[in-house]
């Protein structure tokens, strides 16, 4: 039987723990997001990661409301309501003032709307603020990553989908 069609659209475990190899350890003050957080897979697994502080804020944003209420149910049931946030919104409308660290995995066409909202967040502390910025299958077009790994998901034996660590300065709006 084949898996309901949104799975498909979820990153698979190997890659979540890829992405996490990236960007752990976390800190007190660190703040990640998911951009289309899907069911909340990635945020539940960073924000399990042992040794986590208990002050690192995750939130997800999911514009649509039936994957949204799910990530909410996943969260809740992971016992970790506290430490994530789950928004219903569109990624495009979202303030990125505060992070610190962001997972993407969108269609070409969905990074490279995000990408100035995410580079044009200023978050109060003037430009040069600087993100993590994780993404899985597609490339953030115009940018150098700083690291790259090629993960097999246990159900697609033979291929090799790419994760990719940028380190960006987010400049403000101009
Ligand atoms: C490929 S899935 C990834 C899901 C999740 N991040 C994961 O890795 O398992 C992309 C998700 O982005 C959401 N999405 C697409 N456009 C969006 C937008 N403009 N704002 C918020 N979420 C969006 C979709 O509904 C979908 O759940």
């Amino acid at each position: 039987m084949l898996a309901p069609r949104k799975k498909l659209w979820s990153t698979p475990e190997r890659a979540v723990t890829a992405a996490l190899d990236f960007v752990a350890p976390f800190k007190e003050e660190d703040v990640v997001y998911d951009v289309g957080c899907g069911d909340g897979r990635v945020l539940i697994k960073f924000a399990m990661l042992e040794g986590t502080p208990a002050g690192t804020k995750f939130v997800g944003v999911e514009i649509d409301e039936d994957r949204a209420s799910e990530a909410r149910e996943n969260v809740e049931r992971s016992g970790l309501s506290d430490r994530i946030a789950i928004i219903c919104e569109n990624a495009l409308m979202v303030d990125y003032g505060d992070a610190t660290v962001v997972f993407l995995y969108l269609i070409p066409r969905g990074l490279r709307l995000i990408k100035p909202v995410l580079l044009g967040s200023e978050g109060g502390g003037g430009g040069g603020r600087k993100i993590k910025i994780v993404t899985y299958m597609s490339e953030f077009e115009g940018e150098t990553f700083v690291s790259k790994v090629n993960v097999e998901p246990a159900h697609q034996k033979g291929a090799g989908w790419p994760v990719h660590l940028y380190e960006l300065e987010a400049h403000g709006a101009v």
